[in-house]
């Protein structure tokens, strides 16, 4: 399963690349709409999500980008449900590079705890921080088609899949790791 997770981790995070890397930066900034979120809120979220449901779930004991919690928590700020989701056009993003630099920091943490074959509730958190990268990965898709920008080239096979084996069971998270919130996505 290590190696599985391994390979999930850095298929979803090249594609996210693959998905915005070609695009200028003029095209990062997008008109506030429903159905979209600026690229560079996006990306950092699926990088917060790594940070928040896996890493500090396992045990870290801060984010890797000071203050992440208040521009990327999909639920407290900006979130469309509560009819603000304009918010996100107001936040103090940290420029695309930075942003990337926060993506590659996740990342590299991510891969650097598979050092030993994880259990159940490991595997289950990582694969519920890929899985959540590649919905976004599907959001980057329908974002590029909206606002009518050209097809992303991806350099990853999109027709291969490995089917992993993951065992059932609810999933116990501790609320001391994230107080006051229950576990979503
Ligand atoms: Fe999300």
């Amino acid at each position: 399963m290590r190696e599985h997770l391994f390979q999930f981790v850095k298929d979803a995070g090249k594609r996210t690349l693959d998905l915005v890397s070609d695009l200028a930066d003029e095209q990062l900034i997008v008109p506030p709409m429903e159905i979209v979120n600026p690229f560079l809120w996006e990306l950092g979220h699926v990088a917060f999500f790594y940070d928040v449901f896996l890493l500090r779930e396992l045990g870290s004991d801060r984010f890797l980008l000071e203050g992440a919690e208040n521009l990327y928590d999909s639920f407290k700020v900006g979130n469309p449900l509560a009819g603000d989701h304009d918010v996100r056009w107001n936040l103090p993003l940290p420029p695309r590079e930075e942003t990337l630099a926060y993506m590659k920091r996740v990342q590299d943490r991510v891969i650097q705890r598979l050092d030993h074959d994880p259990d159940d509730r490991e595997t289950y958190l990582y694969l519920l921080s890929v899985l959540h990268e590649d919905m976004h990965g599907e959001a980057f898709t329908y974002m590029r088609q909206t606002l009518e920008y050209s097809e992303p080239q991806l350099s990853i096979a999109t027709e291969k899949s490995t089917p992993a084996e993951v065992g059932g069971g609810p999933l116990r998270v501790s609320p001391r790791r994230y107080p006051g919130r229950p576990l979503r996505i």
